[in-house]
């Protein structure tokens, strides 16, 4: 029934995830409640880190791309694991600073970063800067001379693979507002240009075609195309690309509809057309990178809610109206995502009801699910919400001034607070109220 084989049901009937009943974890923390399964993630970071040393060798780096959830403890886990780390703004950066992340494994991303934000990330020493654009090469060449600094860079490529995901979360073809572009020589003048520029050396290639992709082909297609492009660079200018980050991508499971593939696969199927390629081409075999997020923590998170209102329309709607919302999970709001829905505290009952889970924002879109079967809601009853642990947490706001949910790490019937609940206080800890507002 569920989609995340890891959770239990007690002989209460309850859920269980990661030795700790659920209901209890509701009754300690309160609701809405993000709970991370600490051991699902290490595995998955495991999993992957073993995968790249199985399939490509030693010669390769994953990391884990913070976006889908960033806080001091994860960042403190993916080092423990040996992953490096993924970030894409001076606040990601910030957060990988505080927990003590090595900084030489840093990867720093992102389509307009600040001056501000590149001065924190070259004072800090991040291990990469990924360049997206002409213009911020410039900056950086500027901060080159003016720190002192000889830099290593990657650049951002749009390999022009159609990724076959959600429009929005598509980021390899000419459209996007991602990096430059191979198929108009935007890539290629990117390249040459930093041949002019003393400080900075072009040592990477760094791609990223979308998010939730099931199929292994688009991936095999532009590692093929990177690789190309990087002979291109040898031929026409000379210029040794030593790394190539591929990016992540990897479809999960949200429902029993989802089919992803087994995710050693991918880093399989990329080595296997690296070396390939490089082979016919004659060149070295590149540092390989690749850049998970969803996959490592979507899997290991559940939301709890507690369900108030049931308002049944008769011949029109169920809504059955939850704790939380679009402030904490925006992702049907924004995608029409899909998720699982379970009653956490009967776990018995037989999932009949046909229902459209609702938020408490005052927006009509602010929905979880729509037409969604699960077991009869009543008021009281807890629900679980599957695999929320990626793009949650990280895309939650305070829309309507609503507090953001605690997050609970949980291990062996252990569990522990990693982001404590916001507050009233928190809400308006940034508001000024000048003394002299006159009418
Ligand atoms: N690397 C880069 C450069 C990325 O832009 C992303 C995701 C990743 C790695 C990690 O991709 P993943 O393995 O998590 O799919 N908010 C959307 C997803 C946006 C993905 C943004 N970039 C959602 O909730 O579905």
């Amino acid at each position: 029934m569920t989609a995340n084989t890891y959770l239990r049901i007690n002989d209460r009937n309850h859920l269980v995830i990661g030795g700790c009943d659920t209901t209890m974890l509701a009754a300690e923390y309160g609701t809405p409640l993000y709970v991370m399964d600490e051991r699902v993630i290490r595995e998955n970071m495991r999993m992957y880190r073993d995968a790249m040393t199985r399939h490509y060798g030693r010669d390769g780096l994953v990391l884990y791309a913070s976006k889908a959830f960033c806080t001091t403890a994860i960042c403190r886990i993916a080092q423990q694991e040996g992953l490096g780390l993924d970030v894409v703004s001076g606040g990601e950066l910030y957060t990988a600073l505080q927990a003590g992340f090595p900084m030489g494994n840093v990867y720093f991303h992102g389509n307009n970063k600040s001056p501000e934000e590149l001065i924190l990330a070259l004072q800090s020493g991040v291990g990469r800067i990924v360049v997206d654009n002409l213009h911020e090469l410039a900056m950086l060449d500027k901060l080159a001379a003016e720190l002192g600094k000889n830099i290593n860079i990657s650049v951002r490529v749009k390999p022009g693979v159609d990724a076959h995901t959600h429009d929005f979360i598509q980021t390899g073809k000419i459209d996007s507002k991602f990096g430059v572009a191979l198929e108009n020589g935007e890539a290629f003048a990117f390249a040459a240009k930093t041949l002019e520029m003393p400080r900075i050396t072009l040592t990477g290639l760094h791609c990223h075609i979308g998010s939730q992709i099931f199929d292994l082909e688009p991936f095999e297609v532009t590692a093929d195309i990177m690789i190309r492009f990087a002979a291109e660079l040898k031929d026409k200018l000379g210029i040794v690309i030593r790394e190539l980050n591929l990016g992540g991508g990897f479809g999960i499971k949200y429902t029993e509809d989802d089919d992803p593939v087994e995710y050693d696969q991918y880093i399989a199927s990329v080595s296997t057309v690296v070396n390939r390629v490089c082979q016919e081409k004659g060149l070295e075999r590149p540092f390989m990178l690749m850049e998970p997020g969803r996959s490592i923590v979507a899997p290991a998170g559940i939301t709890l809610y507690r369900v108030g209102t049931v308002k049944d329309i008769r011949g029109v709607r169920k809504y059955v109206a939850i704790d939380g919302g679009m402030f904490d999970n925006p992702r049907y709001a924004l995608y029409e995502s899909k998720f699982t829905f379970l009653l956490a505290n009967r776990m018995e009952a037989p999932h009949t009801d046909c229902v459209t889970v609702a938020g408490k924002c005052c927006e009509s879109g602010d929905l979880l699910g729509k037409d969604v079967m699960m077991a009869e809601a009543k008021p009281g009853d807890l629900m679980a919400v599957l695999t929320t642990g990626a793009y949650n947490y990280s895309m939650s706001s305070n829309y309507n001034r609503n507090t953001r949910p605690a997050v609970i790490l949980v291990r062996d019937g252990k569990h522990r607070v990693i982001v404590r609940r916001e507050t009233y206080q928190d809400i308006i800890r940034n508001d000024l109220l000048p003394d002299d507002l006159q009418p």
